[in-house]
């Protein structure tokens, strides 16, 4: 049997949770025989609602799932663990923007990231999903010291998935004829998708769907496309996110496929002229477990005004915590 990798996953009795622990252990991140060890976080006055998460984790009878950890400790929860899901953190209600979550959750993360730097293997690959999720990353890399840039990441692909998405729908082609989209910047409604290097089956995707749509239809309806699922569902978006979860963590593991780039937002290092350290999501590829930038695309005037737009919001959200940075402060 293969040695268990041990995958913390934080607000573990929370709803992207709920939609993200039964897949890992059926073996939808890693594979059908890669066994794992969860190690589960929730606050204390969760702890009733994570038993009974346990108590359905066991009822699975899941031969990959060969054990778990309950726990109220950051430190307990990060120990030895070769992957972090940082779910863990309030979600928005009606009439928020995720920045409005700030003061709110930030504080979570420079505990964490303390935690990982003590505990978590050198290796470990972690995905920071609780909202505002770039600015919550810095936070947590900041205050990992031990820890490099490697590490972090924050979750910009449900954005991605969500314009690979309307755009096959657009061309009235599968999603999979869809390549080379890019979410370029913030997980918020400056992010800028980005269709000047995709294609839909081989074809240039803004051949395809025109300009105007692009530039009146397509780029606002993915900046807002979580506040639209808020407000029809009632809840932020939970299943689309864990499985936006496990394709990033998939790729990053994994690899991304040979003949495509995916959107991941991490610690930057002054990559198409962004401030270095912001943590900012750019397109990217996992070859051999490395993960590298995609380098030298072209970027129009257009694109480049909104990718700076983006990047002044992270600066602002960064002045904003700028207390709760660590001792590598980018
Ligand atoms: P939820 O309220 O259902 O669950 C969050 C859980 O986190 C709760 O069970 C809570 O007890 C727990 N929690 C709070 N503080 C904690 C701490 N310090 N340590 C451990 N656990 C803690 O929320 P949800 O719908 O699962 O969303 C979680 C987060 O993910 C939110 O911030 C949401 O905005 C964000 N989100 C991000 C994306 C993205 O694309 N990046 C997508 C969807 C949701
Ligand atoms: C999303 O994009 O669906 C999440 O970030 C949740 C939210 O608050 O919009």
């Amino acid at each position: 049997m293969k040695t268990p990798v041990r995958i913390a996953v934080t607000g573990a009795a929370g709803q992207i949770s709920y939609a993200l622990l039964f897949r890992l252990i059926a073996g939808d991140l890693l594979g059908p025989d890669q066994p794992v060890i969860l190690h589960l976080l929730e606050t204390p006055e969760a702890r009733a609602a994570l038993d009974g998460v346990a108590m359905e984790l066991d009822d699975c009878a899941a031969p990959l799932l060969h054990d778990y950890v309950l726990t109220d400790s950051a430190t307990t929860a990060f120990d030895a663990v070769d992957l972090a899901f940082l779910v863990g953190a309030r979600p928005r209600i009606a009439g928020m923007e995720r920045k409005d979550l700030l003061e709110i959750n930030a504080d979570i993360f420079r505990t964490q990231g303390r935690a990982l730097n003590e505990r978590a293997k050198r290796n470990a690959r972690i995905l920071i999903v609780g909202n505002p999720a770039n600015t919550n990353a810095l936070i947590a890399w900041s205050n990992a010291p031990e820890l490099g840039a490697d590490n972090f990441s924050a979750m910009t692909r449900l954005d991605h998935n969500r314009a690979v998405t309307l755009l096959a729908h657009r061309c009235e082609s599968p999603v999979s004829a869809v390549k080379g989209v890019i979410v370029w910047g913030n997980h918020s409604n400056t992010q800028f998708p980005d269709l000047h290097h995709a294609s839909v089956d081989g074809i240039p995707a803004l051949e395809r769907v025109g300009w105007d749509w692009y530039e009146q239809q397509f780029i606002q309806t993915v900046q807002v496309r979580g506040t639209a699922v808020l407000q029809v569902r009632g809840k932020s978006s939970a299943a689309s996110a864990a499985h936006a979860a496990l394709g990033h963590m998939r790729d990053w593991v994994l690899g991304t496929p040979a003949d495509d780039w995916v959107s991941m937002a991490l610690p930057g290092d002054g990559s198409y002229d962004v401030e270095p350290g912001l943590v900012f999501s750019y397109p990217v590829v996992v070859r051999d477990g490395q993960r590298h930038i995609v380098r030298d695309l072209s970027i129009n005037r257009f694109c480049a005004e909104r990718m700076k737009q983006t990047e002044a919001e992270l600066a602002a959200e960064r002045a904003v915590v700028q207390h709760l940075l660590g001792r590598r402060t980018p």
